[in-house]
């Protein structure tokens, strides 16, 4: 595990208020504060849409979940939510980061009737994710199955073909299957900022500290052929709130799209 260079688990751990991130995390943490000084904000709000929607789903009577881009246990894991409505519940988490890999073991405590596998895996490379022990000992393909991408697309950029590499994930999983997906976006962006944003991403040396930020349409577009649940997609905090009339960080704060959907065929 090389700790001498940012990696966006550790990041996210530190901007949740976790205490799992070394000093270039940091320091890549605070680069991106510059460009955006809501973040942390943003980091938070795309944790609860992560729970909400699976609590969602879970209540709608899914039993399966496929979370890929897990990141570092953080309160309400998948299994936690899921298995908390029922505990017979089956979660298998992906990630390619070594530091998630060591805290697996975190993301193992599920509930005796449930069931909760590990996989160190890169969502680039989806059959080695659909053809895993992992997902044949704990998942039954043959029922559905939420796949989960929440704040992970960002990391996929034009050319590992993101539409191509969901719908690969989709084809695996039959009807009443659904996908959560949500990804930053420039939308709310002003153009001061999205100039700072492009510079990074033009200056980033290495591949994974390229993101790409997607517009309305573009996240939609990872929902075509599927039923969205109402509201749609939207900014994560807008997504179905716990409570409506609370007070909530305005679209341009939190600067991610998210949307839950099924599949009909
Ligand atoms: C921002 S965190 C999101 C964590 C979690 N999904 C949530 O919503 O709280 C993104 C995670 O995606 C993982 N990741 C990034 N690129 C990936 C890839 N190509 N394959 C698998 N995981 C990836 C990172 O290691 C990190 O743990």
């Amino acid at each position: 595990m090389d700790t001498s260079q940012p990696h966006p688990a550790r990041r996210y751990n530190y901007w949740l208020g976790g205490k799992d991130h070394f000093q270039a995390d940091r320091d890549s943490a605070a680069m991106i504060e510059q460009m955006m000084p809501t973040v942390s904000v943003a980091a938070k709000e795309g944790r609860k849409f992560h729970g909400r929607a699976v609590k969602h789903l879970a209540e709608a009577g899914v039993r399966q979940f496929l979370d890929i881009g897990t990141g570092l246990p953080a309160p309400n894991n998948t299994h936690e939510v899921a298995q908390g409505v029922d505990p017979t519940a089956r979660v298998v988490y992906v990630d390619n980061d070594p530091l998630v890999l060591v805290h697996a073991r975190a993301l193992l405590r599920g509930t005796p009737q449930g069931r909760t596998a590990y996989l160190d895996a890169d969502l680039r490379r989806p059959d080695t994710i659909l053809r895993s022990p992992e997902v044949f000992a704990t998942l039954d393909l043959d029922e559905p199955v939420a796949l989960l991408l929440v704040a992970v697309m960002h990391f996929i950029l034009d050319d590992d073909g993101p539409y191509e590499l969901v719908r690969h994930l989709l084809d695996a999983l039959p009807a009443g299957s659904c996908l959560v997906v949500s990804n930053a976006t420039t939308d709310f962006m002003p153009p001061e900022q999205l100039a700072i944003v492009e510079a990074a991403n033009a200056r980033a040396e290495r591949r994974e500290d390229r993101v790409r930020l997607r517009s309305q349409a573009e996240v939609e577009r990872f929902f075509d052929g599927l039923d969205l649940v109402p509201p749609g997609v939207c900014s994560v905090a807008d997504w179905r709130p716990a409570d409506p009339q609370a007070p909530r960080p305005t679209p341009a704060e939190v600067c991610a799209l998210g949307g839950v959907a099924f599949l009909s065929r």
